[in-house]
């Protein structure tokens, strides 16, 4: 299982939680990333945590201000970018523009859904995964692998008719080991979080937790 722990802009340590990541990844069989503002991405790249952007634009090298570059994620030490997450959507063909801007560069790509439709939309762009996070249930603490199986079935389901090789994430309130093994057990092939470790009194616990069943 891939858990890719979004660190949004929550007000918490990010090279503390990157050391935990790093130190939780090397404990066990599950792969651990974490996705830090695009100002932190650097130090946490330093920790040896695998460090993922939480963005990047549709862009090339340019007059782009304000804007996200592949590369430059890139060379601050990224591996990989989350794209079109609920929180900062991007059109189908901005989309379509950031994940061939990620290619460029080699970084693996994880599109966010709302649901099962638009999953389908999305791995027909060709990225590495598709993460399907219905909002309502975003930072509820209400895991989407339990309150929402249905979702999560349907984004395999719309992952797979698709031609092409796209693995399937989820998230939306995932905080527990039980509801890792409720994602895998439907099909998902990770789980994408955030509130459940970054705003966690002890992330490096919270973390062991995740784990700990699988
Ligand atoms: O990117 C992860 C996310 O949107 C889910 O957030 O706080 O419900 O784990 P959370």
């Amino acid at each position: 299982m891939f858990i890719l722990v979004n660190l949004k802009t929550y007000p918490c340590d990010p090279v503390a939680v990157a050391e935990a990541v790093r130190d939780v990844d090397e404990s066990t069989d599950a792969r651990i990333g974490v996705a830090p503002q695009a100002t932190h991405l650097e130090r946490v790249a330093e920790t040896g945590a695998e460090t993922w952007a939480q963005h990047v634009d549709p862009i090339e090298y340019g007059s782009n201000t304000g804007h996200t570059l592949a590369e430059s994620v890139a060379d601050a030490g990224a591996v990989g970018t989350l794209i079109n997450h609920s929180e900062h959507r991007l059109k189908l063909a901005d989309i379509d523009g950031a994940v061939r801007a990620a290619s460029r560069t080699d970084l693996e790509t994880v599109v966010c859904a709302n649901n099962p439709a638009q999953v389908g939309a999305a791995a027909a762009l060709g990225p590495d995964a598709v993460a399907v996070e219905p909002p309502e249930l975003i930072g509820t603490g209400t895991p989407v692998s339990q309150a929402d199986p249905e979702v999560v079935e349907g984004a395999v389901g719309a992952a797979a008719s698709v031609d092409i090789d796209v693995s399937v994430l989820c998230g939306a309130g995932i905080s527990t080991g039980d509801d890792v093994v409720s994602a895998r057990d439907l099909g998902s092939e990770g789980v994408l979080l955030a509130s459940g470790v970054a705003k966690a009194d002890d992330p490096r616990t919270a973390l062991e937790d995740l784990v700990d069943p699988l």
